[in-house]
């Protein structure tokens, strides 16, 4: 049996649908009753309770030979995660599969990319086979800028003249599926990257050629985006993450393109314009 987590979630739901529209069947680990009766693949078994449980997780882990590790950013995730993977190991996983990103690497010092750090250390330590799904910006953060680009032709973030390669979850969740499914992936990093390196000045201008109408880069103060998270409930850690995350990028962290996806998939990864196209009802 496989474990999915975060199957609520952005990149565990992409990763749901596509083991349901492959057929595979899975246990997913769920926090949330309401949600999980909401959604609208259904796995094959369903754990309801939270990682943070030793009960829980020895239920969800009983008898899987891979699990898909998936948490979200927070102050207790290295914590949550290394209580994973010592579970795992015990309840006698063979391969463990965890969502890092790419710009987790030795010498970063934003909060999020050293906890990956750590965490991907645990899981290389436990005796189990790993493969560490290193995504960068998914293309999908731009749906939360929908209604800035229907109604103020814009988009605001303060990434200043640091660039970013989109990545599509969809094809993050296709990577995870051959992995989950196939053998050959044990103890691989994929770093994962959408088609090109663009500045947030080149994606307006993308943005615009295909919404027929110009759409332009503001770069956000810093002090507005801290607004705007607070605004969603977002934890003061978790806003200074964020934070520190586009202070990177503007300093020019993300320097690169990998062809991960094109050698995994046999195929080149999804184009920004291929994503606005598929979300026309969201951006016009
Ligand atoms: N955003 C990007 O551009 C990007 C790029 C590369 C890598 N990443 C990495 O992606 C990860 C986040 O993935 P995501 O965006 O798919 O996350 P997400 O959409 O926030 O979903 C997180 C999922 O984890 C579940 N969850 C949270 N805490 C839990 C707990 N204590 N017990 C059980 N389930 C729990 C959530 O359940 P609920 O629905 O109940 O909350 C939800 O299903 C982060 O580690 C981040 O560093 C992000």
């Amino acid at each position: 049996m496989l474990l999915v987590t975060g199957v609520t979630g952005k990149t565990g739901g992409e990763v749901a649908r596509q083991l349901a529209a492959a057929g595979v069947p899975f246990r997913a680990l769920i926090r949330n009753r309401a949600k999980a009766d909401a959604l609208q693949v259904r796995p094959a078994e369903t754990v309801i309770g939270d990682v943070a449980d030793d009960a829980v997780l020895a239920q969800a882990l009983q008898g899987a030979e891979r699990a898909l590790l998936v948490m979200p950013n927070g102050q207790d995730q290295l914590q949550l995660e290394q209580r994973f993977t010592a579970h795992a190991a015990r309840a006698g996983v063979q391969h463990l599969i965890k969502l890092s990103s790419l710009e987790s690497v030795p010498g970063s010092t934003t909060p999020f990319t050293q906890v990956h750090l750590a965490s991907e250390q645990s899981i290389r330590d436990s005796g189990m086979s790993w493969t560490m799904i290193r995504p960068t910006f998914f293309t999908q953060t731009f749906l939360t800028s929908g209604a800035r680009i229907r109604e103020q032709q814009i988009i605001s973030m303060p990434a200043g003249k640091g660039t970013i390669a989109p990545t599509d979850l969809r094809d993050v969740g296709a990577v995870i599926l051959r992995v989950l499914t196939e053998p050959g992936h044990e103890n691989q990093s994929y770093d994962l990257t959408g088609p090109e390196l663009l500045t947030l000045d080149q994606i307006a201008a993308r943005f615009s050629l295909v919404l027929g109408r110009e759409i332009r880069y503001v770069d956000q103060p810093q002090v507005e985006l801290r607004a705007r998270l607070a605004a969603i409930n977002l934890a003061p850690w978790r806003i200074d993450g964020v934070c520190r995350e586009f202070e990177a990028i503007a300093a020019g962290v993300i320097d690169h393109t990998t062809g991960t996806i094109a050698r995994l998939l046999g195929r080149p990864p999804l184009s920004l314009e291929q994503f606005i196209r598929d979300h026309l009802a969201v951006f016009r």
